[in-house]
Parts: structure tokens; sequence; C-alpha cells
């Protein structure tokens, strides 16, 4: 365990590294695949902690690389792996030093989770084998760069052994079809100079265009290609002990059908003993002219080493836009490095490709979940993520509604469930076009770029081809997301439900309405009111202000509920999440997001997080709503699937708990946003990891509720809106630093007991040393700033030039009058 993390219990799997920004697996039988994220989506995937891998090239589901169902047990071969033979005098030993798939016990492992690597450390045999798995950043290969050192008092001679085993690049054809997929799939080996070889692998109508391949940086002894033939007895062999390995060599087999396998044997010679021997093996894809040029290149242990610092550097770049100290080290770690990094990591890989969301025909990239993720990443790489706003963009319609998510190869865009519940007549959702003016808005403010808002996008109009389409510039997209909902509502004036909003599960038939919704559309409202306000463009401007106040009246009037906002109406304007319903009865979407949209007053503001904390907050999280929904109701649509306390149905659905974190900031109240956001910060977890069961160093989407009999397990981990949002919560709202269109504003809202923090924030060019202190003990009220000894006014630090700069703060009471920089209907603000 790390000296820095406080957990009192013995960490029965792994600990933080903060100086390496690792976290170290100790244990090879964690209760499920722990897994970290490598390359990116244009070549990439997952590499589990016992080496499996999930490879793909720009679409998990149209170009998938390597066979890895989830499904079957850990113990299973997945995807990936590495054999070694050791022989000692006449004796001769394989080793699986990965622990899966041979299951021998090791003498040591370790498995560092680093940033886009993955490395493993383990002994076993009078060996140490030393073996970290990345993809060079612009090459479209996985490397894996293989120390072996003996440990022995005796000579060993060493033999390593790659695997993987392939899937047609058609994902869900590999497991659908296994007439045509093993009718197609073949292999061929490439002679290359120096001796080496690639063993190439490609479904026949791919010959010419895009081959796979395995490769070393060393001569091949001997390879194999067809899985029958590796495991040895018609199959009857066994991943834990191939028979092929216990044959001189490998039968240098090119199959010309079936299940194909890439397996290399690599003679390292005789290892004396302290003496260690270095190779590097390849798995990637190119054009078939490419091949040897990029194995030639990483050959070379020099270009090995410099992808790895490279990969390095550009991490330093990307996590030191904000990198923070307070009193709390779990609250740093996750900050400074693991959130950070699952921000970056969702918003590449979207839903698409997890343990969890298989990357197999149902999901792309969302519209809803996309813009969000944007928020998250787009400080430490705002070039990534305007590409991505642009992309998102490209698939809203004219009308202003938005398709549900895109295909990244064929940029096809389709209706997400809705299409599979065509019985509903919906295929809209009611959220998804509100959400890219969050994320558009938020990009202005960290980059100052107005230049992306004239940018000319066309319309999504499937069958049209792209020069016939209307197009228009950003802000005019952004315009006709808002006019979407404000002409589409129901018979309270609340906007139209569709399909669903962010709640997937709940899909109500007919006109029924959402108060989520308005919510959404009201913060989105202020957000084009300040930036048509910093365009000059006042007229906007107003009428937005206007169009918040109506929907602020309407969710006044008919969603307050007593003690909280009621959630949603039915067609015939019957509530949802009220006190009405004996199930569902208080849902914490309702309530957390009348305040971020500026619309509730204070006291029902307060008088509804109470509600929320009274009723539906645990020692884990907050569940999403409650109580369970007992029996499937197909009025009310998915929710009603899962038992009560799983997933949405009064589950903890993590992505919900930091908007509750950021309304009590708005309300001042530090302690119970940091309460709420420690309770779910997974390093918590790492000392109960045989109930919560899911990687310590990320978020998983969901965790059980105090309903189901398994309360506190955690479920798909990494892909979730909980990254971006808990980290905007953090940053932007704990910490209190936010971008803006005038400059950065400094609003901490942090538990009294701190009594200072520090943070050192890149913005718009210029370095931020931020020093808070609390002297009085507050959560929130800043009494004085000052920039490089300067007093300055109110709590906006202006824009500077490209220098380094100190900002000291101090908080306290506000004298009477005074207010913090929240929506209006909170005012007035303080302690
Ligand atoms: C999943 C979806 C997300 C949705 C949420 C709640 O996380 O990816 O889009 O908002 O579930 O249903």
């Amino acid at each position: 365990m790390s000296p820095d993390h406080d957990d009192d219990q013995a960490d029965e799997y792994g600990y933080f590294d903060d100086p390496a920004r690792e976290y170290v697996i100790t244990d090879p039988r964690t209760p499920v695949k722990w897994v970290n994220y490598i390359g990116s989506l244009s070549f990439g995937g997952i590499v589990d902690h016992t080496g499996g891998a999930v490879l793909c090239a720009g679409d998990p589901g149209l170009n998938r690389i390597t066979k890895y169902i989830p499904q079957t047990p850990a113990s299973d071969f997945k995807g990936s792996t590495l054999y070694l033979k050791v022989t000692r005098g006449d004796s001769a030993q394989i080793v699986t030093p990965f622990f899966t798939p041979g299951l021998d016990e090791l003498d040591s492992y370790e498995c560092h989770v680093g940033l886009s690597y993955q490395r493993i450390v383990s002994e076993a045999a009078g060996l140490r084998v030393d073996v970290t798995i990345f993809v060079p950043p612009g090459d479209p290969v996985e490397v894996r760069d293989i120390r072996v050192t003996n440990l022995a008092a005796d000579a060993a001679q060493v033999e390593v052994v790659p695997v993987v085993e392939y899937s047609h690049f058609d994902a869900f054809k590999q497991l659908a079809n296994a007439d045509w997929v093993p009718q197609t799939m073949m292999s061929e080996a490439l002679e290359l100079d120096g001796g080496r070889l690639a063993l190439l692998q490609y479904a026949f109508m791919r010959k010419d265009l895009a081959v796979n391949f395995v490769s070393a940086s060393v001569p091949v002894q001997s390879f194999e290609s067809d899985r029958a033939r590796f495991l040895g007895a018609n199959e009857y062999g066994t991943w834990r002990r191939p028979n092929a390995l216990l044959a001189p060599s490998l039968s240098n087999y090119e199959a010309r059908r079936g299940d194909n396998i890439g397996a290399l044997r690599l003679d390292l010679g005789t290892l004396a003993p302290g003496a260690q021997r270095r190779v590097a093996t390849f798995l990637g894809q190119a054009p078939r002219a490419d091949v040897p040029g990029i194995v030639g290149k990483y050959a070379d242990p020099a270009a090995v080493d410099a992808a790895l610092e490279q990969q390095a550097e550009s991490w330093e770049s990307a996590l030191s836009v904000l990198q923070c100290r307070t009193p709390d080290p779990d609250f740093d770690s996750m900050v400074n490095i693991h959130n950070a990094r699952q921000c970056l990591v969702t918003m590449n890989w979207s839903r698409y490709l997890s343990l969890y969301q298989l990357g197999i025909g149902t999901r792309g990239l969302g519209f809803r979940d996309s813009s969000q993720d944007v928020m998250g990443a787009l400080a430490a790489d705002p070039d990534t993520s305007l590409a991505l706003i642009l992309r998102l963009l490209s698939i809203q319609r004219s009308d202003g509604s938005a398709m549900h998510q895109f295909y990244p190869a064929t940029m096809h865009a389709d209706h997400g469930d809705a299409a599979e519940e065509p019985e509903k007549g919906k295929l809209t959702y009611g959220d998804d076009h509100l959400w890219i003016v969050l994320a558009v808005a938020a990009f202005v403010k960290e980059t100052g770029d107005l230049s992306v808002l004239d940018q000319e996008i066309a319309f999504y109009e499937e069958g049209t081809p792209l020069a016939e389409r209307e197009s228009a510039p950003v802000l005019e997209h952004l315009a006709r997301a808002l006019e979407h909902t404000r002409t589409n509502v129901g018979r309270n004036g609340l906007p139209l439900l569709g399909y669903a909003d962010w709640n997937d599960t709940v899909n109500l038939p007919g006109n029924a309405e959402s108060v989520f919704n308005a919510c959404l559309y009201g913060h989105a409202l202020l957000e084009m009111q300040s930036l048509c306000r910093h365009l000059g463009r006042a007229e906007q401007a107003e009428a937005y202000r206007v169009d918040h106040e109506t929907m602020a009246e309407r969710v006044n009037a008919r969603a307050w509920d007593g003690d909280w906002y009621a959630r949603y109406f039915t067609e015939d304007d019957e509530p949802l999440g009220s006190r009405r319903n004996s199930h569902g009865s208080l849902y914490t979407n309702g309530q957390s997001w009348p305040v971020l949209a500026g619309f509730a007053p204070r006291d029902r503001a307060t008088t509804a997080l109470d509600s929320v904390r009274a009723r539906l907050n645990t020692r884990f999280g907050i569940t999403l709503s409650g109580p369970g929904y007992d029996g499937y109701d197909p009025e009310i649509g998915g929710v009603t699937s899962y038992p009560p306390g799983a997933k949405e149905n009064g589950g903890i659905f993590l992505h919900s708990n930091p908007w509750v974190m950021i309304a009590e900031t708005m309300l001042g109240r530090g302690d119970r946003a940091y309460e709420y956001y420690r309770q779910i910060n997974p390093a918590q977890r790492n000392s109960d990891i045989d109930l919560f069961e899911v990687e310590p160093y990320c978020y998983p989407q969901n965790i059980l509720g105090d309903e189901h009999p398994q309360f506190g397990l955690g479920r798909n981990s990494w892909l979730s809106g909980t990254a971006s949002w808990t980290y905007q919560a953090a940053t932007r709202f704990i910490l209190g630093i936010r971008p803006d269109h005038d400059g950065l504003v400094i609003d901490p809202c942090i538990p009294p007991d701190w009594d200072s923090f520090e943070v050192v924030r890149r913005f718009r060019g210029a370095q931020y040393r931020i020093l808070v202190r609390n002297p009085n003990g507050v959560s929130s009220g800043v009494v004085r700033m000052t920039v490089d000894g300067r007093d300055i006014e109110g709590s906006v630090v202006p824009f500077l030039d490209e220098a380094e700069h100190v900002v000291e703060v101090v908080l306290g009471p506000l004298a009477a009058g005074a207010a913090r920089p929240v929506p209006g209907s909170l005012q007035p603000a303080g302690e």
C-alpha cells in the first residue's frame, strides 16, 4: 500500500503507487478481470491483468483483431498470452508468466496498471519475466517489450512463445456465424530482413487491404497458425498445456481456413545465471506493404524506448493541465491521475468497447454520452475534443434533434435502443441534442476559440449525399437544439420525454413529459445566454432568458411534489417520482437538476436535496431512485426489467452522484459535496474488494443498491459518464476552478475542515499556481484574492500572458450583499 493512502485494512489485491502514476495488482486472482486501455480507437483496446487483450482498429464492431470472450471463465485463454519453455539440464518446463492460462503458482506477480501501458512482472522457474504492453503513438501495432532474467544459479535455455487468437474483423459474425467465418480465415508467412518473419492473417476479402500480423524483433524459430494443431489431439489438448510446446518446434503451418492463431517460437538461447535478454513481439494491422517497415522500426529497442518515452510525455502534458494537493490523498490520486485518465479513455471509446459493452453491433459512439465525455477531457486534449464535437454535430438533424449514436468507421448513425421497440412509436430521445450545447459552451470557455461557432456543418440526412444536405454554422446547430425542445412540449408545457431522456430505461408511451429534459434545457439556456452575451448578441440572449424563466415557472408550478420534484408525467398527466407512487417515488436526478438548471428557489433546492439524503443515500453512494419497482411493467419500460437495487432500478448509478455534489456546492454545502465525493471514490474500496469486485482505480457505472442482497458490488467499470462528471464536480465545483468567458472563476466549496489546498492549472496558455487558505473553517466564499501579489476584486482571474502566475485566495464569511457565482435562483448565497 502506498503510504499516502490511509486504508486501514490490508490491501488484498494491490496498491496505489501515485509517484509512478500506477496501480499495482499483486494477486492475479482478482474477483473479475481488471483491465487497462492501450492505444486509441484508431488502433488499440483493452489489456487485462493476465495479459489477455481485445484489440481493434478504427471500429470495435467492424474491425476486430483478437477474439476475447468476457463471458467465459477468467481462467480461459482470452485473445493473447505468452508461454516460456525453460530447459535446465535435461528437464524442460512450460511457464505462463501472466498466470493464465497455465494457472500454476508463480513465485511473484505484479501487474502495473500504467498510463496506456500494462507492465506484468512475474517470477517462476528461476526466471523473472518483465513485459510492458503498449501501442506506440501513431503506429498500428501492439508492442510487448519482454525482458527475461535468469535468477537461478544454473544456466537456462529459454524460448518465448507469444500467441494470439484472431477474430474475424466483423466481431458479431465471429460469434454468430461458424460456417462462413472459418472458411474465410487464412494465414501466410512473410519473410523479412534479418531472418525475421511476420505471420500474416486475414479474412480472404481483405487479403490485399489490411492484414493482421504477429512478428518479433528476433528471428522466428518456427510458427503455428492453426489452433487445432497448436493445442494438439484434435483440440483435446488445452491452452493450459498446448501439445505443440512439447515438440522441438512448431509446425510452420499456413492455415487456409479454420480457427486462426498466431504463435511464434523465439529462441533466446542460453542465459547464464544473472543474464538478461530483451525481445519485442508485435501484433498489428496494416496494408500488406507496410508490415515490413513497422516490424523493422520496432525491432530496434531504441525505437521501443523512444515510443514509450513519447507516450509518457504526452500523458505528462495532458495531466499537467490540472494538478492538485489537498488534505485527502485519495482525492488527489483520482483527480491528478486516475479520474483524469478515465476521462480521456471514456472520450476515446465512448460506450463502445469494454468488458461490459462488447463493441458488437448495438452501440457506437453515443451522442449524449460523448457530449458529456468531452466536458471532462477538453482541458487535457482540446483538439480531440473539438474533433469529436464536430462529428457529433454532423449527426444532428435539421429539426434540431439528434441521432442517438454513430459508428466511427462509417459515420452511419442510428436510433439506438429506441429502434428496438418500434411499438413505442418513438425514435428520438428527448435529451440527446441538448447535451451538445453544454459541450460546445465548455469548449469555448476553456479555449476561448470562437471560430468553432462559425464552422459550417451539414445536418444528418440518411440517403442524401453530403453536398445536397442543408448545413449551418455550429451556433445555429445549437440554436436549433434549443428550439427543438422549446417547441416539443406536452400538456404541462414541459418537454416531451421522447423514447427516453438521460435515463434510458424509463420508456413511457405517448406524449409523456420529462422534468429532467426541462432542467437540461434550462441549463443549456443558461449556457447559451452567457455565450450570446459574450458574442454581443444581446437580443438572442434576452430571448433565452425569457425561455428560461418560462420553463422555470412551469417546472415549479407543476412538478413540485411537496418535499421534492416529480420526475415525469405520463400522457394522462400522472406523475412518476411522486409521493403518490408506491415504487419509484423519488428520483435523484429530479432533485439535482432543478438546481443545476437554476430553476429551484433556494428553499426548494434545500428541501429536495435533503430528501435525497434522507431517502436515497447509502454508504456506497446515492441510489438513482427508490423504492425499486418490483415487477416488469411494459408501460414504464426497461427500468422494471431489473430487480430492485440493480442499475437504474434503485441501483447506485454513479453518474448521477456528481450532479448531487455539484448541486450541493451551489448551495454552499461543501461538507456534503465532499462526503458524496468520498463515498463513491473507488480508491476507498481498495480494502473492500471482495465485495466491490471491480477495479479500484476507475469509476464503475453502477454499484448494487441497498435493496439488493449484494449491496456494494460494482459493475460496468471504465466507460461511464461518471468519469467526466465526477472530474467536473471535483475540479470545477469542489476545488471551484471554473473556466468562463471572462477568465478563470475561483469559487471553491470544500469541507470546512480543509485548512488549505493548492492547484496548478494551465489555462489559455498561462499557468496559475492557486493557493487557497481557509483560516475561518468555512466551505465557500472568496473574501480576498491576489494575482501575483495584486488585489483582485471578485473571484475571476483575468486572462494573463503566457507566464506563470501565483493566485492567492482566502476563504471566509461573505459580507452582506456579496454573492457567489451561482445561478440566480439560489441567491442570496453565503454560509
Ligand atoms: C448508460 C448510458 C447513458 C445513460 C445511462 C442511464 O450509462 O450509456 O447514455 O444516460 O445509462 O440510463
